[in-house]
């Protein structure tokens, strides 16, 4: 198993895109946050917003993984309404008190990643280690190159942190 998790939603793939391209560069996991509900159309959009705006956090199909198993877990979700996508607030709603250290990732349109970042941190009890925003229209991977590179620096010391416990464990299990 890896020693980083990727755990994201995404609407219409942008967040999606950028969390594959992260998972291919850290070798880490991947899950995505599930809803029962679509959201496509004008009416999902209409929702996401109202969701968003109000505070409400809506049913979601959390990822089956063990969160204490990772060194480090990335989040990402798209800015919606300058926060945090609904169903993002909603895992983070049932996790935040077994979050490992974390580090967040977003895509969005014109505005609002900080105060999305700001949004996640109040709803986590914790900052981030680090932080990454890509427009859409930089998502292709040659348009954001070296702030992805920061974001992987700034993250470094906690993936290495992780690796101690893995090769205690591999040790203990050669004794036994
Ligand atoms: C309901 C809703 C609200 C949004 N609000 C913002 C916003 O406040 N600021 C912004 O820059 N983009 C906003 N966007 C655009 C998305 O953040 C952007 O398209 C993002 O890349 C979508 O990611 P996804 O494809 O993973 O769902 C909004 C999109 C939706 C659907």
């Amino acid at each position: 198993m890896n020693r980083v998790l990727i755990v994201y939603y995404s609407r219409s793939g942008a967040t999606r895109a950028l969390a594959a391209e992260l998972a291919a560069k850290l070798g880490a996991d991947m899950a995505a946050i599930k809803e029962p509900r679509s959201r496509i159309g004008v009416s999902g959009f209409l929702r996401s917003m109202l969701e968003t705006v109000r505070g409400t956090l809506p049913p979601i199909e959390p990822p089956h993984v063990d969160l204490s198993a990772y060194a480090l877990v990335l989040l990402g979700t798209p800015v919606w309404a300058g926060r945090a996508a609904s169903p993002m607030r909603s895992f983070l709603r049932m996790t935040a008190r077994s979050l490992p250290p974390t580090a967040y990732f977003c895509t969005y349109g014109g505005s609002g990643h900080d105060t999305a970042f700001q949004d996640m941190a109040r709803r986590q009890g914790q900052r981030p280690l680090a932080t990454l925003a890509v427009r859409r229209r930089e998502l292709p991977p040659e348009r954001h190159a070296d702030a992805l590179e920061a974001f992987l620096t700034r993250m470094a010391p906690a993936r290495q942190r992780g690796a101690p416990v893995e090769a205690a464990r591999h040790h203990r299990a050669h004794q036994e």
